[in-house]
């Protein structure tokens, strides 16, 4: 008996193209539902970010030029994630030292704070210290308006990155 599949029954360019079809049909849905969940993180960050706002407008508004007169060890502000914070009674009983903090003062400190990877009761303590907030033209972090987010995230690491320097302390971020 002859048990060879008949060659002409079997397209097989067609299977060929039906294959890729469904490749490409994955491939879209794949990076449809990446958007989606990006798009909806997005969105999650926003109203987070919103919220946040919405519990700091009570706040008076301070400058990084204001927080920048803060800078001794008997009138010590920093600045941490946009908000402003006068730590001048912390500055003799940080458990890290005095002299790291007299580095940050009057000067936004976001990333030296974040370097150290200080523990969740150090971030939990900042609160008791928390005095302003910087103007929104200034915020880095703290923005209700963020249409695309991950572009602005990187444009915001450049931007303190700029101006965590000593070199250029109380730049204006516009
Ligand atoms: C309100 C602001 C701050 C608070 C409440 C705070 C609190 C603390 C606390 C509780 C610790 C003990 C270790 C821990 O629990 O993580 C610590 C350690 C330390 N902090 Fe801060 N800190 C503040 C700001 C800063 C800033 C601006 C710097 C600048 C770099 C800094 C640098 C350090 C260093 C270097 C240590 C030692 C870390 C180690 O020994 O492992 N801190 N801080």
């Amino acid at each position: 008996m002859d048990t060879s599949i008949p060659s002409a029954d079997i397209d097989m360019s067609s299977l060929k193209s039906a294959s890729l079809s469904q490749q490409m049909f994955s491939l879209a849905s794949s990076t449809f539902r990446l958007a989606a969940t990006a798009l909806t993180r997005l969105q999650q960050q926003q109203e987070q970010c919103q919220a946040e706002l919405a519990s700091l407008a009570h706040l008076p508004e301070y400058s990084l030029e204001q927080v920048s007169w803060h800078d001794r060890p008997d009138d010590c502000w920093i600045v941490l994630n946009d908000k402003v914070y006068n730590v001048t009674k912390l500055v003799h009983n940080h458990p890290g030292g005095m002299e790291v903090m007299m580095e940050q003062a009057g000067r936004d400190a976001t990333l030296a704070f974040r370097s150290v990877g200080h523990s969740i009761d150090a971030i939990e303590q900042v609160d008791e210290f928390l005095v302003g907030i910087l103007p929104a033209k200034e915020r880095i972090y703290l923005r209700s308006q963020r249409s695309l987010g991950f572009c602005a995230d990187a444009a915001h690491a450049f931007s303190i990155a700029g101006r965590d320097t000593a070199e250029n302390p109380v730049a204006t971020i516009q």
